[in-house]
């Protein structure tokens, strides 16, 4: 039990009025059940079985050789980077809003030394083969900085890259000269499967390496995995030692990831989340509200600008009903997770209430 919140395995507590993002959740008891269970051998090693196995699990449910556990999503694609990348100058080619370039304290700059190439998407939506091949460097000329990974995000603020420009990008990539290695920050791929876009092994074919995250959406309290052939597993588990990612008894890690891959996305209950975060956006557009990014998965983009709501002040009355939702750049965003509950979405419907009726009253006394 956690004293100051009063949370325990196995109840979502506090994690059931959270829209903060879907990492807030509560680990269940089935995971600290996994735990107890668990074999207790080193990792570094490579001899506890339970890892071993899960491991052996990713890598078959995404179609890949081999796959590595490591802590977070952050060292997942720092992980998977750094082994992608030998011989500088290199560049890494990405969507200007991706999380290894805004969000992961400019890792790949200061682990690898890459060129950053962020590209923001000409459809607004997501990148294009056309929008890779303008930006790509292909050439290797004196003065150039050949970019020797593409790094896609799926999904990326909720929104789903579509199969067919990922494939477009990535048989482009692979038949350059030298091929341009493929990543995929993935730490939500779950969810654009669980909303039918295709399947994990449909996604992960394209790509040499991915990442996907276990505490995003699916509810374990540790863990990511780097995914991608034996020779690149072998670099990557030399790389997550030198960054003090080598572990030891790694099976309290794995045990409970394995069931929130079975449990909550496997069994597809990330599909009720992605129902609830539609009804929110309708609740939301019923009264007026307009959206940011379209609800694809599980996340809202609610416009406070467009509402008239300060957004400074907008985590503030969202306290006021008892929910939590993201301070500072992601305010505006909700995020719905499994343990969100009923009555934390009667909040929400009273604050869309209340900033409508403020909404409403600011503009009719302006017409007045
Ligand atoms: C798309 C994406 N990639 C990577 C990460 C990093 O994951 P972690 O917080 O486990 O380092 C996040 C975190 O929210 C994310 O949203």
């Amino acid at each position: 039990m956690d004293v100051a919140t009063g949370t325990a395995w196995g109840t979502p507590g506090q994690a059931a009025y959270d829209f903060r993002s879907d990492y807030v959740t509560t680990p269940n008891a089935a995971m600290l059940q996994s735990i107890i269970n668990t074999s207790l051998l080193d990792d570094v090693m490579m001899e506890d079985p339970t890892t071993n196995s899960f491991q052996v699990f990713m890598a078959g449910i995404t179609g890949h050789e081999d796959s590595l556990l490591v802590l977070s999503g952050t060292m997942g694609n720092q992980v998977a980077l750094r082994s992608a990348l030998c011989s500088p100058p290199y560049s890494i080619l990405c969507d200007i809003r991706s999380h290894i370039i805004r969000m992961e304290a400019g890792g790949a700059a200061t682990l690898c030394g890459a060129f950053m190439e962020g590209i923001a998407p000409s459809n607004g939506h997501h990148l294009t083969l056309d929008d890779v091949k303008k930006h790509a460097t292909v050439r290797e000329d004196v003065y150039d900085c050949p970019t020797r990974v593409i790094s896609l995000e799926n999904t990326l603020s909720g929104t789903i890259m579509p199969l067919e420009d990922i494939r477009a990008i990535s048989n482009w990539a692979h038949s350059s000269d030298p091929p341009i290695h493929m990543h995929l920050d993935g730490a939500r791929l779950w969810e654009a499967v669980a909303a039918g876009a295709g399947s994990l092994k449909d996604y992960a074919s394209c790509f040499d390496s991915l990442s996907l995250c276990f505490t995003k959406g699916l509810g374990a309290p540790i863990g990511s995995i780097v995914i991608g052939s034996s020779s690149f597993i072998k670099r990557a588990r030399w790389m997550r030692k030198l960054l003090g990612g080598g572990l030891r008894q790694a099976g309290v890690i794995a045990a409970p990831a394995r069931i929130a891959v079975e449990q909550i996305f496997l069994s597809g209950r990330l599909r009720e989340g992605q129902q609830t975060a539609k009804r929110i956006s309708e609740m939301w557009a019923k009264m007026g509200g307009k959206l940011q990014h379209p609800t694809e998965t599980n996340m809202i983009w609610l416009d406070l600008e467009a509402a008239g709501v300060d957004k400074d002040h907008f985590a503030d009355m969202a306290e006021n009903v008892g929910i939590k939702t993201m301070r500072g750049h992601l305010q505006g965003r909700l995020v719905v997770h499994y343990q969100i509950c009923p009555d934390a979405l009667d909040s929400l419907a009273s604050l869309f209430a209340e900033i409508h009726k403020a909404l409403y009253t600011k503009t009719v006394h302006g017409n007045l």
